[in-house]
């Protein structure tokens, strides 16, 4: 059985409620009140998702701020609800107004019932759709693992072997595309670890020079080489006690592997120059998005430091592989610079969702990461657009524009959908942004919106 979404109507007028009870309650749970205290009450009792408050109050002396006030108190009883205001002619102003006070749309008197239908099922798809944004980011909170999100189920094999992983002190092989969180686990790893007080120090082997990378990882002693004005630790000794994490370990030259394995085998070594034999204490912790396999058997890495490494391998999926998180990271990315940016931004729009999902992702989660940051500094309505996200080449419809008609009705399509994400859902925001009236506006939604119709059959299918 669907429930029926509970709608709120609050007006004095007996005439628009007769009209109303009779057109929406097979769609809607009704409730009619009359005036501020009972449209208040039931505000914070029912919770409606949809309110159509007549602001006309009976006396004309109210000004127009007291009747706003009346929205704005409705609003921080139930932020999430969206309000329809009902008003005798609303000037410009007057209208702004009272979107400005967070109003989902506002009518002119009389009320053509039809178009309100169609307002009504836009409201309750928009709030069916923030509810459902809300509804990922908390879960985004709620599977966070050691500062990794994502609940999948190649995401949860991949907690439980951290989990059993991270307080042994073997040496751990972690291998993985290109920006699907090597780092993020090393570093679970180590806080997981006996030696989470200790340091855990990183070293992207393959961002440092080869000249450098040998007194980077072992320090030198003073006049070792031209340069050399003092003595220096390197980040091998630094991580005393603690982890040492080794990107990129496939790009360590040859005569390099070879004093690794020296360390790895006696955990010892000494700085460039120096004579002294240093005892360092560290679990060692390499990534790499090479296939070090392919690597050996060209002759590239040495097979004996690859045993010495990977007593334990720990391999992350990539992000193609892990569907369900994508909303979870794509939310959580957004809220992150949302915040960071003082943007207000609910989430993004089922169109720029689904481009998310089906994109393939090469560059993993820090692909994600980005282009959500991009998304977010472009955004101009309360919601990221496919658009924003940049994610498809839009040359793709040029090349074979088999007709002018098609070419215009693609181009006409698009426009549509970007005023309507733009104008937040707002159906009269969005007609004002193309030049059009409201009537052209939904004559084109009834041509080009089927999708977003059959999703909020599908939101509403999802409450029973
Ligand atoms: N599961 C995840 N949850 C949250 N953030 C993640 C997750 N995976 C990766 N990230 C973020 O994505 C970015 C890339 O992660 P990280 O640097 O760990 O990847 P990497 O595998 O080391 O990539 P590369 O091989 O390019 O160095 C970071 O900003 C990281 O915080
Ligand atoms: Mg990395």
């Amino acid at each position: 059985m669907t429930t029926r979404p509970a709608l709120l109507l609050v007006t004095h007028d007996a005439a628009i409620r007769d009209q109303m009870r009779w057109v929406f309650t097979s769609d809607y749970e009704l409730f009619e009140v009359s005036d501020r205290a009972a449209a208040l009450s039931h505000v914070r009792r029912v919770m409606p998702p949809v309110i159509i408050l007549d602001l006309r109050l009976p006396s004309t002396d109210v000004s127009a701020t007291e009747r706003l006030a009346y929205l704005q108190e409705s609003l921080q009883l139930n932020p999430n609800a969206k309000v329809i205001v009902v008003l005798d002619h609303p000037d410009r102003a007057t209208a702004m107004a009272a979107y400005e006070s967070g109003a989902y749309d506002v009518l002119e008197l009389p009320v053509q019932l039809d178009v309100l239908k169609v307002i009504l099922q836009r409201a309750m798809y928009l709030y069916n759709l923030e509810r459902e944004n809300r509804a990922i980011r908390e879960q985004a909170v709620a599977t966070e693992f050691e500062g990794l999100v994502g609940n999948s189920e190649p995401m949860q094999n991949l907690y439980s072997m951290i989990r059993r992983v991270g307080p042994t002190d073997v040496p751990v092989l972690i291998t993985g595309e290109s920006g699907t969180g090597k780092e993020l686990v090393a570093r679970a790893l180590h806080r997981l670890s006996v030696r989470k007080e200790a340091p855990f120090i990183a070293i992207n082997c393959g961002a440092i020079p080869e000249t450098l990378l040998e007194s980077e990882l072992f320090g030198y002693e003073k006049g070792s080489f031209t340069g050399a004005t003092q003595q220096k630790k390197g980040r091998i000794e630094s991580a005393q006690g603690g982890t040492l994490f080794l990107d990129e370990i496939g790009d360590v030259p040859l005569n390099l592997q070879v004093k690794l394995l020296r360390f790895l085998q006696d955990h010892e070594m000494h700085r460039l120059g120096g004579r002294e034999n240093i005892k360092v204490d560290v679990r060692v912790v390499a990534a790499t998005n090479v296939d070090l396999q392919a690597a050996i058997n060209g002759g590239r890495f040495r097979e004996d430091l690859f045993y010495r490494l990977s007593v334990l391998t720990i391999p992350i999926p990539c992000l193609r592989v892990r569907g369900s998180d994508i909303p979870l990271l794509g939310n959580m990315f957004l809220m992150k610079f949302a915040s960071a940016h003082k943007k207000l931004l609910k989430g993004f729009t089922p169109q720029a969702m689904e481009s998310l999902r089906t994109h393939n992702w090469p560059g993993n989660v820090r692909e994600l990461e980005n282009r959500v940051m991009r998304a977010v500094v472009m955004a101009e309505g309360k919601y990221i657009s496919t658009a924003n996200l940049a994610l498809h080449d839009s040359s793709s419809v040029e090349p074979e524009s088999p007709t002018l008609r098609v070419a215009r009705d693609l181009r006409e399509r698009e426009l549509v959908q970007w005023a309507l994400e733009k104008a937040n859902g707002n159906v009269s925001k969005a007609a004002v942004e193309l030049g059009i009236s409201r009537p052209t506006l939904y004559q084109l939604l009834a041509r080009y919106r089927l999708r977003l119709l059959k999703r909020t059959d599908e939101l509403e299918n999802q409450e029973t």
